[in-house]
């Protein structure tokens, strides 16, 4: 055991913070502690996303910062973690001399050995390689409340602008009872809302050992007791089947909330990007889940300057919006990435369009999410109180199973229990309320 501080910052997705949470879980077993200061650390590991150019750079001028603590600390251990890892390979080592270790997440339970030969032999080494199973493996985690759980790791999709399927590499899924089993775990140990994780999380159960489909396993897991809420993401439109709207429909711990990219609103832009759906048999799955969940709250990608996309295709994305009015909307400009089939597209876009196309569709998202949001004044939601709110201490924060931020007054012995809140406001990213039961 060493009594070592490890610097660990995380960039990305929430899958990449639960690889964070099962790295420190792992760094601990070692003895390690996390220090937020990097100049006290004996090791600096940064977990990297690689989706956008702008997630590469900005892990990139980290790294620059961390080379100038190992002039002065030259025992200083840095280590590369995650999807920019796979991404820039061996390139990492020569952009940043100062780097002694890369890995990728599939790697990450290798962890006790790449250090101990990173300290012993001093040698530089990337772990790389695709795994074809997973191992179970602790997780500090960062709540008491919430917890994430990977129930699948890689994706098998092919998206042409899309690096995960090279960064995370092929689609495996954990068995239903080893899943079961964390979750049964994390319920003894008071935890009360789990949100499931993978790239796909709805074509999980492809692999050999996996016991079922994706709905079995949410059947599995709504049988949990202390268990309250059950979340999911991301959802790929064209895994979501009859099956999996049923459950969502009838299985009572499941959260009425869906996020479901759907990347543009024009078939010959879907189609390049290899989608596998058409904007209309999007729509049908959108139109059967709120008939099946009326209550349901959508949210979604938004992809904008994709090569080819035309000022009429780019409208049809408008008139997408405007027609399925989802709760909300995350949107991006088409970022060029390396291992992506787009890579070598023609009529790729210029920048300034791009950057207009973005505000444009942000422009008309926020009407929409906020006259959507208009309907919840008045009504009275359940509330999983997560402590007092950021932003005002005498307030308590929680969220609506819809995955509404709602702030309202309340002691905070309330923190981790289910209560009554009516919504008496709505503001762009939170909503006011007032406690209903004096429990
Ligand atoms: N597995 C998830 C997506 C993970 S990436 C899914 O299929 O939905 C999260 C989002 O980043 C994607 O939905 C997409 O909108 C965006 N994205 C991915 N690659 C991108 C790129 N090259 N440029 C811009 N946005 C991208
Ligand atoms: Fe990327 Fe597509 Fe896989 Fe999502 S489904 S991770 S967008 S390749
Ligand atoms: Fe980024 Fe990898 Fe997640 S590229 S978004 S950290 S899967």
């Amino acid at each position: 055991m060493t009594n070592s501080l490890v610097y660990l910052k995380t960039f990305g997705c929430q899958m990449n913070e639960h690889d964070s949470e099962r790295i420190m879980g792992i760094l601990s077993e070692l003895g390690y502690t996390t220090t937020e200061h990097p100049e006290n650390a004996d090791l600096a590991l940064l977990n990297t996303c690689s989706i956008r150019e702008k997630a590469d750079q900005k892990a990139y001028s980290d790294l620059g910062r961390m080379e100038k603590l190992k002039k002065k600390n030259p025992s200083l251990i840095i280590g590369v973690a995650g999807c920019m890892a796979k991404q820039e390979g061996s390139r990492i080592f020569h952009r940043s001399p100062g780097v002694d270790l890369i890995f990728n997440s599939k790697n990450i339970w290798r962890l006790p050995l790449l250090l101990e030969a990173v300290q012993k032999r001093k040698q530089k080494i990337a772990a790389l390689e695709d795994t074809p199973y997973l191992r179970p493996y602790p997780s500090q985690r960062q709540g008491k409340i919430k917890a994430w759980v990977s129930i699948m790791e890689g994706c098998d999709k092919s998206c042409t602008y899309c690096v995960v399927p090279y960064t995370r590499g092929r689609e495996i899924s954990r068995p239903i009872q080893e899943i079961v089993t964390e979750i049964d775990g994390l319920s003894r140990s008071g935890f009360k809302e789990i949100t499931l994780l993978g790239q796909n999380v709805n074509s999980y159960g492809k692999s050999e050992n996996s016991q079922g489909d994706f709905p079995d396993l949410l059947k599995a897991l709504n049988n949990i007791e202390g268990i309250e809420r059950i979340r999911f993401i991301t959802s790929h439109p064209w895994d979501l089947s009859d099956k999996l709207i049923h459950a969502i429909a009838t299985l009572t711990k499941i959260c009425e909330h869906l996020h479901l990219p759907l990347q543009s609103g024009s078939n010959s832009i879907l189609q390049r990007m290899q989608r596998a759906y058409t904007y209309s048999e999007y729509f049908k799955k959108i139109t059967k889940l709120r008939e099946a969940i009326p209550n349901i709250s959508l949210t979604t990608d938004i992809i904008v300057g994709f090569p080819g996309e035309k000022e009429n295709d780019f409208q049809e994305t408008l008139n997408g919006l405007r027609e399925i009015q989802f709760d909300g909307v995350f949107c991006f400009t088409y970022s060029h990435r390396p291992n992506t089939p787009a890579l070598n597209f023609s009529e790729q876009i210029p920048n300034e369009i791009k950057k207009q196309r973005l505000q444009d569709v942000l422009n008309l998202q926020r009407e929409i999410t906020e006259k959507g949001h208009q309907r919840f004044v008045g009504q009275t939601h359940e509330v999983l109180v997560e402590g007092p709110s950021k932003l005002n201490l005498d307030r308590l924060s929680g969220r609506t199973r819809t995955n509404k931020v709602i702030n309202f007054k309340g002691d905070r012995s309330l923190s981790g229990r289910l209560v009554k809140v009516k919504i008496t406001n709505v503001k762009s990213y939170s909503f006011d309320g007032e406690l209903c039961d004096k429990i």
